[in-house]
């Protein structure tokens, strides 16, 4: 299995990373960490049209060479801390560009959406109020269904002020729980058993036409 992991915070110590590695450790495959926060520079999205017509992206910088790897990979984690409301500026700016995959399916009519991957959250953040994951959730499962992923686990160590990451066993048993689970789904999906068992976003498009191709397929 490839996992790719893109992580939005700026401590390369940090309260995230502290998770990630949590995760990492109980996943079997080959794990690859992007820091999109600093390595990569990847501008926003122009709205050029560019995609609408050519796979790709008109704008050249450290994008370009990560989509092949993007599509190829089975799973993808994204790990951030909490940053007014939602995951970190570089992450969006970065999520932004996968507007060419979604291009190709509405326009470019290239790719289809089957929901064959999956995807984990992760989430620190420094304190803790009632709803406070709704707006990042929706954003998440968004970014997961241009990535084409069902949602193994969204994981949250809050309150991070007082209780630093590495310490919060609930989150750190969720991470490992989260990475048997996503073996498992690799295992199944490699044995050619039913794996479409993730959560996915009722709102997203194509997927009333995909869930009943998916019954078909059980
Ligand atoms: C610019 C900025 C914005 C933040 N916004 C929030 C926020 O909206 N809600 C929250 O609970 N914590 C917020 N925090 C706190 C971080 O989410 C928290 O410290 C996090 O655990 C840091 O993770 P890291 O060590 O991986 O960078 C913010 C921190 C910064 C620097």
């Amino acid at each position: 299995m490839k996992v790719i992991v893109f992580v939005g915070s700026p401590n390369r110590k940090g309260h995230t990373m502290a998770l990630v590695d949590e995760f990492v450790k109980h996943v079997a495959g080959e794990v690859e960490i992007i820091n999109v926060f600093d390595e990569l520079r990847v501008k926003p999205c122009i709205d050029c049209g560019y995609c609408r017509k050519k796979p790709g992206c008109s704008i050249k910088d450290g994008f370009s060479g990560i989509l092949d790897r993007i599509q190829a990979a089975d799973a993808y984690v994204i790990a951030s801390p909490m940053w007014f409301g939602t995951i970190t500026g570089p992450l969006l700016s970065f999520f932004s560009r996968l507007q060419t995959i979604s291009c190709g399916l509405i326009f470019r009519k290239d790719t289809v959406s089957n929901w064959d991957k999956a995807g984990v959250f992760i989430m620190t953040t420094g304190s803790k109020w009632h709803s406070m994951a709704k707006s990042v959730e929706t954003t998440v499962e968004f970014v997961f269904s241009h990535l084409d992923a069902g949602i193994v686990d969204f994981i949250y160590a809050s309150k991070t002020d007082v209780l630093p990451a590495k310490q919060n066993r609930q989150a750190l048993t969720r991470c490992e729980m989260a990475a048997k689970r996503l073996n498992q789904w690799y295992a199944d999906k490699q044995e050619g058993k039913f794996y479409k068992y993730l959560y996915h976003s009722a709102n997203y498009l194509n997927v009333e036409e995909n869930t009943m191709k998916e019954n078909q397929h059980a």
